[in-house]
This record gives structure tokens, C-alpha cells and sequence, in this order.
């Protein structure tokens, strides 16, 4: 086939992460410039099933670099976990001649597009999460996600020591700790909680304890989703203590807001690097890196690995923390 022949899709899937517009813009705009006709899918895999395709110009992608969320939209389609769902997928693809499809997404994105690439679809993810938890490199959306949690933490602290109080805040990341960290250590929290490592209760009330009786009245606890329950943790720290605990949990503020500099940067990059593949004829592959330095690996390698916490940041928390 010619490459003025060639013809991509690109979508976004999963969680929504601030610099996914900034990825989609990279994508269509390389893929104009390369010659190709690329189309847009709204609403993740259930648009694709549904047929839900757009083609796509330079301008349709114009005043989007700073905007949050997905102009394509998003969902988590059950339906695409089944070989009916991913079936149906296909045929939308070949009732415009597309062979190529971008996956714009997390790591439960990627793994759907792994297995969409089994029916011959070249499939090239592009990782977007605020989890920062794909195998290999980082994802867009982190970066931006770690910088509203912590203007939270700051607006916190503020309170916190006007008051004397300890605040519990709870911060994203599914079964990962980076949000929890990187905010935490950018928060000077006195505690932080993620899933990588057990809790340690009687660790943190001595902590406190130990700020006290220095006159240090507040302090800050960064917990993670799923790691403790926050309004348990309040109740426990408040009798052990004695002193007055607040709890705030952040929730889904951290997925929206204007993408940082560095995760537009990473979303232009990668959104380059994905049309490039197509057009190098590689098939199936993830973008990864970090910054302006990506490269490609082998969608089947990431949704194989998993994730370990550089560790290294923990001990730092708790040297600076005493
Ligand atoms: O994967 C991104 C994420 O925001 C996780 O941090 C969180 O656990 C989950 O998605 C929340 O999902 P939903 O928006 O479907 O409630």
C-alpha cells in the first residue's frame, strides 16, 4: 500500500488525563503532515463498536493543547472485554478502510487494544494515566495530576497550622503509590501511605508525638486510595493523639484542570512518535519515555509487566520528615 493510502484512527480510553488533547492534537496533525486520513472515535472502545468515527482536519485539533479532558470523550466499555464487542470494533474500522488505531489510555486500555490487535489491527498505545503505573515509562496526565495535588496539600497546610491540626488527604492512584509520593514529598507531608508498603500506625502517632513535644502542632498525612480507610484513620489518630484530625480526600479534581508543560510535552511527543510507527510500518507497539526522549517497545511487554515504586523516594519522605 502507498502511505498516502494509509489511514488511522485514534481514540482515548479509561480514565480521563490532562495532555490527552494535547496527544490527540499530535496525533492528527503528524498524521496530516505525513499524508494520511486519520479519524476520530468518541467515546473510547464503546464509540468504536458503535461506529462512532469522524474524520478528522488540522483544525478540528486547533485550541485543544491546554484544555483537560478529551474532546473525543471517553468510557470503560465492558462491551470490548468480549470477542463480539472487539468484532463489532473491527467492522467499524473496515467500513472506512482503517488499519491502524491509536490507543490513547491506561493500562486496562492498553491491554483491550492488545487484544483488538490479535483480529490485525495494528494497534499503538500512547500511555495516558494519572497513575503513572504502565510498565516502562511515563504516563501523560502524572505530572499534572501530582502538581494539583499538591496546590491542595499547600491551601492545606495553611489551615493546618493555623489551626495546629493534622489533616489526612487522599489522594489517587488506584493500587499505586506515585501520586501519594511525588505529592507527598513535594508537600513535605510528615506521613505518607501507599500500597507498596504496609502502614505503620503507631509510626505516625510517634511522629506527631515526637513534632509536639517540639512544638510543632500540625502535620500533614498523604494516604493513597485503597490504602486505609481515611475516616478510620481519623478516629484512630484523634484518640491516640488527642489532637484534632481533618480529613480531606481530593478525589477527581486531580484528573481535570490545564495539562502542565511537561505532559503537553510528552503527549506532543508521543503523539509524533505513535504516526511515525505506522508510517516505519512497526505494528503493535506502545510509545514510552519520558520528556522528548520516547521510543517504541512491544504492546505485549507492557501488558505482561508490572509496575515496581522506585522506593529510593520513601526513604527520602522519611529522612526529611523526622
Ligand atoms: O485510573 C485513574 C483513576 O482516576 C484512578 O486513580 C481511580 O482509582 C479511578 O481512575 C477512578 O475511576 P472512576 O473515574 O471510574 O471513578
Amino acid at each position: 500500500m502507498n502511505k498516502d493510502d494509509k489511514r488511522v484512527a485514534v481514540l482515548t480510553s479509561g480514565g480521563d488525563a490532562p495532555g490527552m488533547n494535547a496527544a490527540i492534537r499530535a496525533v492528527v496533525r503528524t498524521a496530516i503532515y505525513r499524508g494520511m486520513k486519520v479519524y476520530g472515535v468518541s467515546r473510547g472502545f464503546e464509540g468504536l463498536i458503535r461506529g462512532n468515527l469522524t474524520e478528522m482536519n488540522v483544525g478540528s485539533v486547533a485550541d485543544i493543547i491546554h484544555r483537560g479532558g478529551t474532546i473525543l470523550q471517553t468510557s470503560r466499555s465492558e462491551a470490548f472485554k468480549t470477542e463480539f464487542g472487539r468484532e463489532q470494533a473491527k467492522i467499524s474500522l473496515e467500513k472506512e478502510g482503517i488499519e491502524h488505531l491509536v490507543v490513547i489510555g491506561g493500562n486496562g486500555s492498553l491491554k483491550g487494544g492488545y487484544e483488538f490487535s490479535k483480529l490485525g489491527i495494528n494497534v499503538i498505545g500512547i500511555p495516558a494515566t494519572i497513575d503513572n503505573d504502565i510498565v516502562y515509562t511515563n504516563s501523560i496526565g502524572f505530572d499534572t495530576a501530582v502538581n494539583t495535588a499538591l496546590e491542595s496539600i499547600n491551601r492545606i497546610r495553611d489551615t493546618a497550622s493555623s489551626h495546629g491540626r493534622i489533616f489526612i488527604i487522599e489522594v489517587m492512584g488506584r493500587d499505586c503509590g506515585e501520586i501519594a509520593l511525588a505529592s507527598g514529598v513535594a508537600g513535605g507531608a510528615e506521613s505518607i501511605l501507599i500500597p507498596e508498603i504496609e502502614p505503620d500506625l503507631e509510626q505516625i502517632v510517634d511522629k506527631i508525638n515526637a513534632g509536639n513535644k517540639r512544638g510543632k502542632l500540625h502535620s500533614i498525612i498523604v494516604v493513597a486510595e485503597g490504602v486505609y480507610p481515611v475516616m478510620q484513620l481519623r478516629e484512630e489518630l484523634q484518640e491516640k493523639t488527642k489532637r484534632d484530625t481533618r480529613v480531606t480526600i481530593l478525589g477527581h479534581i486531580q484528573r481535570g484542570g490545564t495539562p502542565t508543560a511537561a505532559d503537553r510535552i510528552l503527549a506532543s511527543c508521543m503523539g509524533k512518535a505513535a504516526i511515525d510507527c505506522i508510517i516505519e510500518e512497526k505494528r503493535n507497539v506502545m510509545i514510552a519515555g519520558k520528556g522528548e526522549k520516547v521510543h517504541d517497545i512491544p504492546l505485549r511487554e507492557v501488558i505482561r509487566g508490572t509496575k515496581t515504586l522506585e522506593l529510593g523516594m520513601f526513604e527520602i519522605a522519611r529522612i526529611l520528615s523526622i
